[in-house]
């Protein structure tokens, strides 16, 4: 089931993303970690190159890719700047695939369009300050009026939350039904009613922004209803299916990060008059890393190749999201370790790789959920 061997464009695609990464992302990476901007330009001209709508279709803007390019550019990305990977993997994974997917064609002409080629920014609102985990319980709610749809409530944690253009927002329609009374709504960012709150102060991932965002009488059409009344559980659940590949890829390259700075490291670091990647102490670390973070990308890569094959990827994507996001953490922390006094500074990047691994384990599902996730796959196939 695994190739091994990426195609000709697949290549190229890591290439492009690559370069990208080194000339116009690693440039001002520890100043946006400092000053939390968001990296506006950055975010344009990817938009530019193709990497906003990596899997839409050309006909709607997009670059007509596959998953497996979406990784491996969404590792390159990430592996010098994960808080611009995690903006590319919102617009990506939770926006433009919801919209390609269960959208009508006016509305893909409308948003999917300029989300997919970058003109435009997308949010996903699922989470509340009550509903993190439990995202079935919503408390924002909409109600039908002389055919509009009025939205009242308050989503948390929103990336893209300030910056985007266009979110799409979940709430109960009919609570009696559940999470079968959820709907998703489209909204622009100017309705009256949508108010943004401040950016987070955050631990990692500071570039990207983060914020709450009230909604009082938000009144949109019904055209704007995304899959239908009642539909909208099923489609958080099914795009975090792909944003969990997404979040394991962009965790893949921050470990892949952290580790090719300690092996450059090692090389140049002379103690006890040789270079430290001669010491088996230091060996040991370098073989352990690379095992995470292997054993973590052929998790990913078989998670994307499953999506790309059109059958079912839930578990795998799981799988990989918890294995990657645990690879990020630990080899991150080894990537300081290894670096000693170094490790502990901005200028030598790896605190800054840490700090922005730890959010891996807990956003798009954290690795508890990844958890019953997995398990409730598996016992429904055994
Ligand atoms: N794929 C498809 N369908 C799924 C699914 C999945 N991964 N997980 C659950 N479902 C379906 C179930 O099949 C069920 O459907 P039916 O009623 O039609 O059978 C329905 O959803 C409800 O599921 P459960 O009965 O299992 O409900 P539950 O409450 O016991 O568990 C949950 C649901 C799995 C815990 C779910 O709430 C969940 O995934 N929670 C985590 C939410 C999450 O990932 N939030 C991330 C926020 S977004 C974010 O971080 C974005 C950002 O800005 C970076």
């Amino acid at each position: 089931m695994l190739n091994f061997k990426y195609s000709e464009t697949q290549e190229m695609i890591r290439e492009t993303a690559m370069q990208f990464a080194q000339v116009e992302i690693s440039p001002s990476v520890i100043n946006r970690d400092i000053s939390c901007e968001f990296p506006k330009e950055i975010i344009q001209k990817m938009g530019d190159l193709g990497f906003m709508g990596m899997m839409v279709s050309p006909e709607y803007g997009g670059s007509g890719l596959d998953a497996v390019s979406y990784v491996l550019a969404m590792e390159e990305i990430s592996k010098v700047d994960a808080s611009v990977g995690v903006i590319m993997s919102v617009n990506n994974s939770l926006v433009c695939w919801g919209l390609e997917t269960f959208g009508t064609p006016e509305q893909k002409d409308k948003y999917l369009r300029v989300l997919a080629s970058g003109q435009k920014l997308g949010a996903f609102c699922l989470s509340e300050p009550e509903a993190g985990s439990d995202a079935t319980h919503q408390h924002t709610i909409a109600h039908y009026d002389q055919g509009n749809w009025v939205i009242n409530g308050m989503k948390n944690w929103i990336t893209n939350g300030t910056s985007a253009d266009i979110y799409l927002v979940f709430a109960q329609t009919d609570r009696e039904k559940k999470h079968k009374g959820i709907t998703c709504f489209i909204v622009d960012k100017d309705t009256p009613g949508f108010e943004p709150g401040k950016k987070e102060d955050k631990l990692g991932i500071r570039s990207s922004d983060t914020c709450s965002i009230a909604l009082s009488n938000v009144t949109v059409p019904e055209s704007n209803i995304l899959g239908g009344v009642g539909t909208g559980f099923k489609i958080a659940m099914e795009s975090l299916n792909g944003g969990r590949i997404g979040i394991a890829a962009q965790a893949l390259g921050i470990a892949q990060g952290a580790f090719e700075r300690s092996v450059n490291y090692s090389k140049e670091r002379i103690a006890f008059g040789k270079p430290i990647s001669e010491l088996q102490a230091i060996q040991f670390k370098l073989a352990d890393m690379s095992v995470k973070i292997e054993a973590a990308r052929m998790l990913t890569i078989r998670a994307a190749t499953l999506k790309d094959q059109h059958v079912s990827y839930v578990k795998e994507a799981a799988m990989a999201k918890l294995a990657a996001s645990k690879a990020a953490v630990e080899v991150a922390l080894e990537a300081i370790q290894v670096h000693g006094g170094y490790g502990y500074v901005r200028e030598y990047h790896v605190e800054r790789m840490l700090r922005d691994a730890k959010i891996t384990e807990i956003y798009e599902g954290t690795s508890e959920i990844q958890h019953i996730v997995i398990a409730r796959e598996l016992l429904k196939a055994l």
